[in-house]
């Protein structure tokens, strides 16, 4: 075969396979949320539990601290107290539970909370208009969260 055909060819390819991927991943509307929270990964890709710890602490990111003591990362400097502390978190709460309250904090706790929804469209009235149409954190950005929060044991 020419060599460019040959290019092109494995350029349509590849451009096929990351569509598969993305098809693969769970839309923010389409998440499907249970008496046991979400149950499914919302991306097939198992969360990397350090990338996770860096989206929590990351004030641009996650900014979990802002709200949440968290000794695991007592050498961070703010740790805020709107929310409870996430000391033994995982304790507390299974995996898809504990997905739930970060793709979307409105289903488990209600309309009041004032947690972010992280993988969800409305994210809340108090936060910065470039989020309008847009999630926080991406779906596997959330699997990570998540694949961090579960280190969290008593
Ligand atoms: C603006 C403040 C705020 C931010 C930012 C925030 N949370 Fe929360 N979070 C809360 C509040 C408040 C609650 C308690 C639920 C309620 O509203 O009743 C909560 C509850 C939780 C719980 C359940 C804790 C328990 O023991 O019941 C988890 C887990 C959690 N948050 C994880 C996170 C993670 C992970 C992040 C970052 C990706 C985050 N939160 C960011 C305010 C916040």
């Amino acid at each position: 075969m020419h060599r460019r055909n040959k290019f092109i060819l494995s350029v349509i390819a590849s451009v096929g396979l990351s569509t598969a991927a993305f098809a693969a991943e769970i839309g923010p509307d389409a998440v499907e949320f249970t008496d046991a929270g979400v149950v499914t990964s919302l991306t097939g890709v198992a969360g990397d539990p350090a990338a996770g710890a860096e989206i929590f602490k990351s004030r641009k990111q996650g900014n979990c601290l802002a709200c949440h003591v968290n000794s695991d990362m007592s050498g961070e400097l703010f740790h805020g107290d709107v929310g409870p502390p996430l000391d033994g978190v995982a304790s507390r709460w299974e995996e898809p539970e504990l997905r739930a309250i970060v793709v979307n904090s409105k289903e488990p706790f209600g309309p009041e909370t004032v947690m972010p929804g992280f993988y969800s469209l409305a994210v809340g009235e108090h936060l910065a208009k470039q989020y309008v149409g847009k999630t926080i954190l991406s779906a596997q950005e959330v699997e990570d969260v998540v694949a961090y929060l579960v280190t969290l044991k008593d």
